[in-house]
């Protein structure tokens, strides 16, 4: 029963979906054009876009935009789509016209709305007082209402140096806060290195130029010698040796001398 209930439900979704196609396709020889063809827009601006239902073979009144937020005006199948403040995440705006043959023949706006991030910080998983050289640790770089987060790229930096990029795998289009990790073993020559990350917004040729990029404060690292005892001694017994030396100089310059 359950299950064909699941079969029922599915199969009146296919049927949606592919009506829905069909009824924005099947006989049209053209298609609604957007002006700009995408639009991307920061949160909280205005926007505008132009959509022509049609040029050839129309009626004007068999047009039309579908929009959730903002006004449109319009003129013959010429639609001047406007919203004072974008405000809204995940809104779609779809042209339409209807063909002699009753079928819609629509397009919908390729629009992204995006938020530079609000903060990025970096800072060591587990963080422990004490790091040692050759250990693996593990860097972490936190991107706070980030929006869409699949255009960020994080990179994690040592001084001026690329250590790696990194991306999201959600398609959430709301503003998220996500985590990047790294892992790094630190050299001896690496003490004292600073860490640090960056955020960027690649939004293609419609986005802002140059993308909106946050940077995390700089992460020091101190390292502690490792098996510092050791070092000690090689140096005293160096000392040392060289006492030997120094000592069997003036042996031979005694005997030399008496
Ligand atoms: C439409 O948007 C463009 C680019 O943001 C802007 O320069 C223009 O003034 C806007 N036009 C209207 C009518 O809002
Ligand atoms: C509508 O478009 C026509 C032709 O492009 C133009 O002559 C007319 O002034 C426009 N009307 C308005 C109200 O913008
Ligand atoms: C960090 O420490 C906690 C508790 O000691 C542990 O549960 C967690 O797995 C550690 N995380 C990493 C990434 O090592
Ligand atoms: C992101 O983190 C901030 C601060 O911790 C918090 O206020 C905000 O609600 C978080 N946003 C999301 C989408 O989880």
């Amino acid at each position: 029963m359950f299950f064909h209930f699941i079969l029922l439900v599915a199969s009146s979704v296919t049927f949606l979906c592919t009506h829905y196609v069909s009824s924005c396709g099947s006989s049209c020889t053209e298609y609604p054009v957007f002006t700009p063809s995408a639009l991307v827009v920061k949160y909280g601006d205005p926007a505008n876009v132009t959509c022509v239902a049609c040029q050839k073979d129309c009626s004007g009144d068999a047009s039309g935009l579908e929009h959730a937020v903002g006004k449109v005006t319009q003129n013959g199948t010429t639609m001047l789509w406007t919203v004072d403040r974008l405000i809204e995440w995940g809104i779609s705006v779809m042209c339409y016209h209807n063909n002699d043959a009753g079928d819609q023949c629509c397009s919908t706006l390729d629009l992204s709305i995006y938020q530079s991030p609000e903060s990025v910080s970096i800072s060591f998983v587990n963080h422990t007082e004490m790091m040692f050289e050759n250990q693996q640790y593990t860097l972490q770089c936190s991107v706070q209402n980030v929006a869409p987060v699949q255009s960020l790229t994080v990179t994690f930096y040592r001084g001026n140096t690329a250590l790696g990029h990194l991306q999201s795998n959600s398609e959430q289009k709301k503003p998220v806060n996500e985590t990047f990790t790294l892992n790094i073993t630190p050299r001896r020559e690496d003490n004292g290195a600073q860490y640090w990350c960056e955020a960027k917004l690649e939004l293609g040729p419609a986005g802002p130029q140059p993308p909106p990029v946050v940077t995390s404060e700089k992460l020091k690292l101190t390292l502690q010698p490792f098996g510092g005892r050791n070092g000690q001694a090689t140096w005293k017994r160096g000392s040392s040796r060289r006492f030997i030396f120094h000592f069997m100089c003036l042996k031979i310059l005694f005997s030399a001398l008496m």
